[in-house]
Formats: C-alpha cells, sequence, structure tokens
C-alpha cells in the first residue's frame, strides 16, 4: 500500500516563493489612488514597509526566501500531505484524495507562513509594532506568533462576532503578547462612528481593517505598520510554498498532476497558496479544475462584480481591481468568519476573469456536514472555512465515481477547528440554517460602488 502521510524533510523545503503575476497571461490592472491613478510605492509607505512594497509591485517570477525565514518555518514545515484514504473508502470513490494539512503551524492555520515573513521584513526595515485585524482569529494569532519570535509589539482588531464566538482565540494571542480588541471598537475614529450608528453590529473585515490602518497612520514615530493576512499579492507570494511542497510530495506519492484542485476563499491566501504553483502548470498547457470555494453568505466570486473598490469599510485602503460585493457589505455571521471578507484577491480575481479558476460557493449547514463526515472518517476536526473545501472534495470524489474516473483530488486543509468549536455546537443542535444572500442585499450593496472605477475584463481567451 501506498503512503498514507508523505513528509519531506528540511532540506527539500522550498527555497523561492512563485510569483503568479509573471506568468498571468492577460495584464493585472494596478492598484489606484484615491484621485484614479495608480498608487506608486511611496504611497504605500506609511503604511507597509518597502521591502515589501516591492514584493507587491514585483514581476519576477521566483523570489527568494531569505534563509532566516526558513529558519523559523522549520518549526512545522516542510508541512504533510496526506491522503484522505479512510473519507475514500466511505465515499467509495476511485479518486485518490490528498491534502495538504496546513493545520499543523504553531497557531494552527496557513496564515502562520505569511506571519512569520512579514513580521520578519518589517523587522528588517526598523519597523517595531504591527496592527493588524483578523476574523475568525486565525490570522491575529499567527501574526501574535510570528511578532513573538521576532521580537515585535503586536495589536489586533478582531471582528466583532468571532471576538464573541471564540474567546479563546484572545487567549492565544495573549499567550503570544498580543493585544486583541473587538472591532468595531472605541479606539479609532471609524469603530467610534460605526458604533454610534449601529452598537450592536456584528462587524466585518473591512471596518476592523480600517480601524488597523487608522491606529497604524496615527502613529507619526514611523515604527508601525500595518499588516494583512490575506488578499495582497505579497502575501499570495508567501503562501505559494503550500503549493511547491505539495507538487514535491504528490510526485513521491507517484502522482503526475492533480486533476482537481480546491482552496476555501476569503481573501484568497490559502487558496492562491496551494492552487498557484499548479495554475502556472495550467498556463503552461496542463489539463485541471482549480476551484475556489467560497461562502454562500459572501458570495463575491460568483455573484458579485469584477470592478475597482476599497479593502476596507472606510475606503483607505487604494482602489483594486477584484471581485467584490462592495465595501460596504456586512456579512451574515456565519461561523466561518475567515470568509466573511466583501472582496477578493487581485491575482485570484484576474485569473477567475482570464477563465483559469472555476469559483464555487456553499452554505455553512453543508459545509458543517462535511465537516463533520470528515471528523468521522479521516479523524481531524476542521476549522469552519475549511470545510467549505472538503465540502466540494465530497463532490468531486462523487462526481468521479458517478464518472468512474480515478481522478486526483488535492485541496487545503488550511486550518484546524479546536477553537471553532461553538460551531460546531450550534450546528449539532440544530441552530445553523443554510444561508444565501438574498439578490436584493446583493444589489443594494453592489449599487454604492457604482461610482467606482470600472476594470476592464482582460482576458487572453484561452480557457
Ligand atoms: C482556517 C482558515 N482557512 C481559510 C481562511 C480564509 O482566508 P484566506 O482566503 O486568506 O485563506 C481563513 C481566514 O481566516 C482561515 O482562518
Amino acid at each position: 500500500m501506498k503512503d498514507t502521510k508523505i513528509y519531506l524533510t528540511d532540506n527539500d523545503i522550498p527555497k523561492q516563493w512563485y510569483n503568479l503575476a509573471a506568468d498571468l497571461p492577460s495584464p493585472m490592472h494596478p492598484p489606484l489612488g484615491p484621485d484614479g491613478k495608480p498608487v506608486t510605492p511611496d504611497m504605500l509607505a506609511p503604511v507597509f514597509p518597502m521591502n515589501l512594497i516591492e514584493q507587491e509591485v514585483s514581476r519576477e517570477r521566483w523570489i527568494d526566501i531569505p534563509p532566516e525565514i526558513l529558519s523559523v518555518l522549520y518549526r512545522w514545515r516542510p508541512a504533510p500531505l496526506r491522503r484522505a484514504r479512510y473519507l475514500e473508502q466511505y465515499l467509495k470513490t476511485p479518486a485518490r484524495i490528498y491534502y495538504k494539512d496546513e493545520s499543523v503551524s504553531p497557531a494552527g492555520s496557513h496564515k502562520t507562513n505569511t506571519a512569520i515573513a512579514q513580521a520578519w521584513y518589517n523587522k528588517q526595515f526598523g519597523i517595531k509594532r504591527l496592527i493588524t485585524e483578523t476574523g475568525a482569529g486565525q490570522w491575529g494569532s499567527a501574526l501574535s506568533f510570528a511578532c513573538c519570535l521576532l521580537g515585535l509589539e503586536c495589536k489586533v482588531f478582531m471582528v466583532r462576532v468571532s471576538f464573541d464566538q471564540k474567546p479563546m482565540r484572545k487567549t492565544m494571542m495573549k499567550v503570544w503578547g498580543g493585544q486583541c480588541v473587538a472591532s468595531p471598537s472605541m479606539d479609532t475614529e471609524v469603530g467610534r462612528k460605526i458604533l454610534a450608528q449601529d452598537p450592536t453590529t456584528p462587524g466585518s473585515l473591512g471596518i476592523a481593517i480600517s480601524e488597523a490602518i487608522e491606529e497604524t497612520v496615527k502613529d507619526k514615530t514611523g515604527k508601525t505598520r500595518y499588516s494583512l493576512g490575506s488578499v495582497l499579492n505579497h502575501v499570495i507570494l508567501h503562501q505559494t510554498i503550500i503549493g511547491l511542497e505539495a507538487k514535491k510530495q504528490l510526485k513521491i506519492a507517484g502522482e503526475k498532476q492533480p486533476d482537481v484542485v480546491i482552496g476555501c476563499a476569503g481573501g484568497g491566501s490559502n487558496f492562491a497558496g496551494l492552487a498557484f504553483p499548479f495554475v502556472n502548470d495550467k498556463i503552461h498547457g496542463a489539463k485541471m479544475t482549480v476551484i475556489p470555494v467560497e461562502s454562500s453568505s459572501c458570495p463575491k466570486m460568483t455573484r458579485g462584480v469584477f470592478q475597482y473598490d476599497f479593502g476596507d469599510v472606510a475606503g483607505m485602503t487604494p482602489l483594486l481591481a477584484m471581485t467584490t460585493l462592495g465595501h460596504q457589505f456586512v456579512p451574515a455571521p456565519i461561523h466561518a468568519g475567515g470568509l466573511r471578507y466583501h472582496g477578493m484577491s487581485p491575482l485570484v480575481s484576474q485569473a477567475i476573469v482570464e477563465g483559469l479558476l472555476e469559483p464555487r460557493s456553499c452554505d455553512q449547514v453543508k459545509a458543517y456536514e462535511a465537516a463533520l463526515l470528515w471528523a468521522k472518517t479521516e479523524g481531524f476536526i476542521c476549522a469552519p472555512e475549511t470545510s467549505h473545501a472538503i465540502a466540494v472534495a465530497i463532490d468531486e470524489a462523487l462526481k468521479a465515481r458517478e464518472e468512474g474516473k480515478a481522478k486526483v483530488i488535492l485541496f487545503n486543509f488550511s486550518g484546524h477547528g479546536l477553537m471553532d468549536l461553538v460551531g460546531y455546537e450550534k450546528f449539532l443542535s440544530g441552530e445553523l440554517q443554510a444561508y444565501e444572500l438574498p439578490e436584493s442585499e446583493l444589489c443594494a450593496s453592489v449599487d454604492k460602488i457604482k461610482g467606482l472605477p470600472a476594470a476592464a475584463r482582460n482576458k487572453s481567451g484561452k480557457w
């Protein structure tokens, strides 16, 4: 029998990140400033350190991973690739299902990969304090951990609904020395304004980002910067270590290439981290289906518009060309907090426009059903975000059974759910319902961004 777990040695860890921007067949739209003109690197300088801005705008295909970053990542990387043999048997599918296990990182998800890289680059640049937002709490705990190892201070604005649902995430941040406040908060002007309008708002990632940026630029010492856990090109870049490892591991498992690659997508980083090295193969002729999966309560990829929009509620970020529901959209308080973001990474969005990706949405009941089947077959309790990818992996395995095809399905197991048991409890007691965003709400939110610049759907026509 072939191995169920495929490990790499420390020596096999990828030494470079992969940048899809170098290979996209159609050009990306540049980020725009408030005047509608492309932003220049120095305009981003109060928010990000210049070494990360250089990565953000880079069109280099391969970017070296500094050995100092690798030496931190060795704590859990290379991460295992596992075969979901027990689920395969249960489904009676001829498909071979593999998953990249990112739950083994100290903070419990893929977010730690970019947290370490961002903290390291900020430190190199002389920064002493990082400020960020977090949805589910995974990113906030990952950055708190990274700042702890690298000797930086860390403040995290955590979306109110997750702050209440996952109090132990806050404790994790505290263990690593991070400070966590519920967002919207009274610490910022944006937060105070939103609370005055709606004191019981569940909050959103868009609001928390506004608060984090406001607090960052308020500090005039030049020693504070903002850090984002998804969406931006440099974040996606750092996550490609996942797919690069998976490629080596699939080879060891005797697989030529996956037929289907799947990842759940909030801002797009775990999906892209796994998928982009394979998308490169697809661009160069390989046949495969690549599926980012969103929540049906926040369906920016399958039902949103592609145009310029802000990354945050208050409009403090540059305008990004992306699939979006409108930056003022406040998603329903589903338990997959990390999927409650109105927009999508510009790189992922452009790959969708190009026709390289086939986005799908999944509701929370279907996702929890998949999570329970997973726990009862494979054993692990997954993060609520991850369950969306598992649900689609199951759909694809059943399709392979119908077609009688021994397909290779690969997905990203982006995180464990041991801090997310309240959601499981609610599902088990029948409190959760399937939720599709009503068309009227979607239209009302998208209407609010009608005045923002359009983005042409650049497309090579190959897919
Ligand atoms: C476990 C897990 N998976 C997926 C996501 C979605 O984020 P992204 O699309 O950036 O990977 C999150 C976000 O918090 C998460 O915590």
